[in-house]
C-alpha cells in the first residue's frame, strides 16, 4: 500500500520552525499551555494537575464530551473524541472502502482527503472549487458525480485552502440528496466557525451528517491533538469506536483536559482567532488590491486561509521559494495540485501581519517586474 508524499507537510517542516513571518499555517493564533491554564478555574487546574497519567476512554472524556455536546447543541452520545480530525478522516476512509466504491471530495483539498482513499483502492472523484465559478462549492455538480456506488461525499466548509462556504440551504438540499440514497454525508468543520460575512451553521443539526472537528484550527491547539466527531446513527458509532480503539485506543489524556478548558473558554478561545482572522483579512484585502497586477484572489468566506494566484500563470513555487528565502513562508500551490496558485494564512499572526505583507510587497514588486523584463 503507498501513500503519496504529503508535499505541504514537507514543505511546512523544512521552513516553519524558524521563519521570521509564518503566513502559510491555517491556523489561529498560537496559545501557550500557561495561558491555556491562565483561562481555568482554580478547580479546573487542580484537576489537570492531579489528573491521572493513564489510558482514557476510547469515546473520549466524558466531562469533554459533554462539553462538545453542548458546544454542538447534540445528545453527550452523538460525540466520539478522536486523534485531530486527521484520525477522524482514517475511520471514515477505512469504513468506506469496500470493493467497488467510489468517494466525492473537493479539488483543491486538504492533502488527506485524497491520499487516504486512493491509498485504500478507493475510486475518488471529485467536484472542483475552482476560481472561475468565485469558489463556490456547487451542489449539483457534487450530485452529478455520485451513483449507486458512492459511500461517501465530504465537504469542507469553511475550505482549505479557498476559504469557500457552503450556504445552510445547499447544505440541507445535499442532506436531503445524500439521505435519499444512503450515501454517507461528512462535513469537515475545522474552521467553523470563523466567518467573514455570512455565517453558516453546522451540520451537527442533521440527522444523517458527519461532522468532523478538531482543537487544531479555529481553536489553535494543535499540538493537543484531539478533535471529534458527531454522529447520531448509534450503529455508525460503534464502528467508530471500534476502529478507535485500534488505531490510537484513546486520546491523550492531558490533552483532553486542555481540550476541555478551551471548550469551556470557547467565547475566549475562538473570539481571539475570530478577531486575528477578521483584522488581518482586512490588511490582506488592501494588499491584494494594490497587486492586482500580479496576484489574483477572492476574499475567502470563512476560515484562516486565502489561495490567491499568480496572474501571469506560472507555477508559484519558485516565488514561494524567494518568499521563504526574505523570511516569508507561503505554500506552494502545487502542495494542493493547483501550481498557479499559493496559500496564505491570514489567522495565526496577531502581531507584524503588517510588517509581514510590507516585506510580500517588495518581493512581489520585484516579481512583476522581472516578469515585465522577461516579456
Ligand atoms: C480541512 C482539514 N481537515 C482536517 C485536518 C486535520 O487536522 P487535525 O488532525 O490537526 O485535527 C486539517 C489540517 O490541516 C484540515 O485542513
Amino acid at each position: 500500500m503507498q501513500l503519496k508524499p504529503f508535499l505541504l507537510d514537507m514543505w511546512l517542516d523544512r521552513y516553519e520552525h524558524n521563519i521570521e513571518f509564518n503566513l502559510a499555517a491555517s491556523t489561529g493564533p498560537v496559545w501557550t499551555l500557561k495561558q491555556i491554564l491562565g483561562l481555568a478555574s482554580e478547580e479546573e487546574r487542580e484537576r489537570f494537575l492531579n489528573h491521572k497519567v493513564v489510558y482514557g476512554r476510547p469515546a473520549g472524556a466524558d466531562s469533554l464530551r459533554a462539553a462538545i455536546a453542548e458546544m454542538q447543541g447534540v445528545d453527550f452520545d452523538a460525540v466520539q473524541v478522536v486523534t485531530g480530525a486527521s484520525e477522524a478522516l482514517v475511520i471514515l476512509m477505512w469504513l468506506a472502502a469496500e470493493p467497488g466504491a467510489n468517494v466525492i471530495l473537493p479539488q483543491p483539498g486538504f492533502t488527506t482527503f485524497s491520499a487516504l482513499p486512493e491509498s485504500l483502492r478507493l475510486e475518488t472523484r471529485y467536484y472542483a472549487v475552482r476560481k472561475e465559478n468565485d469558489f463556490r462549492i456547487d451542489p449539483e455538480e457534487i450530485k452529478q458525480l455520485a451513483d449507486r456506488n458512492t459511500k461517501l461525499i465530504l465537504l469542507n466548509s469553511p475550505h482549505n485552502p479557498t476559504g469557500a462556504t457552503i450556504s445552510d440551504a445547499e447544505l440541507d438540499n445535499l442532506h436531503d440528496f445524500t439521505s435519499s440514497r444512503g450515501i454517507q454525508l461528512v462535513s469537515d468543520e475545522v474552521y467553523h466557525p470563523i466567518f467573514h460575512g455570512r455565517m453558516t451553521k453546522s451540520a451537527a443539526r442533521l440527522p444523517h451528517a458527519t461532522v468532523i472537528h478538531d482543537f487544531s484550527k479555529a481553536f489553535p491547539l494543535s499540538g493537543i491533538r484531539t478533535g471529534w466527531m458527531i454522529e447520531h446513527d448509534p450503529k455508525l458509532r460503534e464502528r467508530y469506536w471500534n476502529a478507535r480503539a485500534y488505531f490510537s485506543i484513546t486520546n491523550n489524556t492531558a490533552g483532553e483536559m486542555l481540550a476541555e478548558i478551551a471548550m469551556r473558554h470557547r467565547d475566549i478561545v475562538l473570539g481571539k482567532t475570530q478577531q486575528t482572522a477578521t483584522q488581518n483579512l482586512g490588511q490582506l484585502e488592501t494588499f491584494m488590491s494594490e497587486h492586482r497586477e500580479t496576484l489574483g484572489w477572492i476574499p475567502p468566506r470563512g476560515g484562516m486561509t486565502a489561495f490567491p494566484w499568480l496572474t501571469s500563470g506560472e507555477n508559484s513555487r519558485a516565488f514561494c521559494l524567494e518568499a521563504a528565502e526574505q523570511g516569508i513562508l507561503l505554500a506552494p500551490g502545487d502542495c494542493f495540485d493547483e501550481p498557479s496558485h499559493f496559500r496564505l494564512g491570514f489567522g495565526v499572526m496577531t502581531e507584524k501581519f503588517s510588517d509581514a505583507l510590507d516585506r510580500l510587497s517588495g518581493l512581489v514588486k520585484n516579481w512583476s517586474s522581472a516578469n515585465l523584463t522577461k516579456a
